[in-house]
């Protein structure tokens, strides 16, 4: 039985695999510029953030329709749920869809369809013939594109207002992309206007970029979480101060082994960064692109780090801790 877990830092276009995109591109009438599936497993050698963006833009134009989007978040949450995941709070490229011309309407009505069906217990219950099973809860987190403008951004915000009222499908905003040269400050309006419309706030920093661009994410974005935030363990104070605040971080190591922010997995610092302290949680990034789901993730840092269960236990604990959901849903979630 895996651990019941939540996954916070999850990008729902990082969740398409090779097959799913040759079946999608064939539906669609799309030739990739791959022969196979194997060649294009053969172009994950990625060499830092960028070139994997590169390829993961590049792979989303087989992204076209609700269908595509509803099967692409059926499929995440098929293998998250067996892999032990209650709640995932899943984050989504808005602005890399409109460039191809799909509207936010087709993205947010397509991962809908999934997420209503995998919210029911009812519904995989009967899939998995009736033995014990349980749903999944769901949140959508809109990033914006930090290497896009922030006027796009702000016209991005706009085009979501009819899914952005209470209890709608997005709860908050959040902060990808290339992340060196593009500080947080950038957006602050952007992040502004979320606040003043009841959206939580996450923003990427420290994955790439310096650890000052965590302290801005906190200071002028105000946000409540930070995704990766690994470069911080640079900076004492600010480790201190997240300890103090216990302002959660979304760690992702299969990523950033293959991104390499660390060399390999054994020189990964979350065993420092437990015992300093911080709100550490485990989570997959892209997981079709850098080896693993969530549940691969929790089993690659117990085997290369040697994670006692007590410490594996904690950081399922901190998931839901974390996590946007209210307490009495973390308490069923859990
Ligand atoms: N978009 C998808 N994955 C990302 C990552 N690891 N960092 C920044 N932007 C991303
Ligand atoms: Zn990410």
């Amino acid at each position: 039985m895996p651990l019941p877990k939540a996954e916070l830092h999850l990008h729902i276009e990082g969740t398409l695999e090779p097959e799913l995109a040759f079946a999608l591109a064939a539906r669609n009438g799309i030739t990739l510029p791959y022969a196979d599936t194997d060649e294009l497993r053969k172009a994950y050698e990625f060499t830092d953030l960028q070139s994997f963006l590169n390829l993961y833009y590049g792979l989303m134009a087989v992204l076209r329709t609700e269908d595509d989007f509803a099967d692409l978040a059926d499929a995440y949450l098929a293998r998250a749920a067996a892999q032990g995941v209650r709640h995932a709070e899943i984050f989504f490229d808005p602005q890399a869809h409109l460039a191809r011309g799909v509207d936010i309407g087709t993205v947010v009505e397509g991962l809908g369809r999934a997420l209503d069906r995998w919210g029911s217990p009812r519904s995989n219950e009967a899939e998995s013939g009736g033995e014990a099973a349980h749903g999944i809860s769901t949140q959508l987190i809109m990033c914006f594109l930090r290497d896009e403008s922030a006027g796009s951004a702000l016209e991005t915000l706009e085009a979501a207002k009819p899914y952005l009222a209470p209890g709608g499908p997005i709860v908050g905003v959040g902060l990808d992309s290339a992340e060196v040269g593009h500080p947080p400050a950038k957006f602050r309006e952007v992040y502004e206007a979320a606040a003043a419309l009841g959206l939580r706030r996450v923003a990427h920093a420290g994955e790439e970029g310096p650890p000052a661009y965590v302290t801005e994410a906190l200071d002028v974005l105000g946000v409540e979480r930070i995704d990766h935030g690994l470069r911080c363990m640079e900076d004492p104070e600010l480790v201190a101060r997240l300890v103090r605040e216990q302002v959660p971080l979304t760690l992702c190591p299969l990523s950033n082994v293959r991104l390499r922010a660390v060399d390999v997995l054994a020189d990964h610092p979350l065993p420092a960064m437990l015992d300093a302290g911080l709100l550490c949680t485990v989570n997959s990034d892209d997981p079709a692109y850098f080896g693993g789901y969530a549940g691969d993730n929790f089993d690659a840092v117990r085997t290369a780090l040697g994670l006692s269960p007590e410490r594996l236990r904690a950081l399922a604990r901190n998931s839901f801790t974390a996590s946007f959901l209210e307490h009495d849903e973390e308490r069923r979630a859990r």
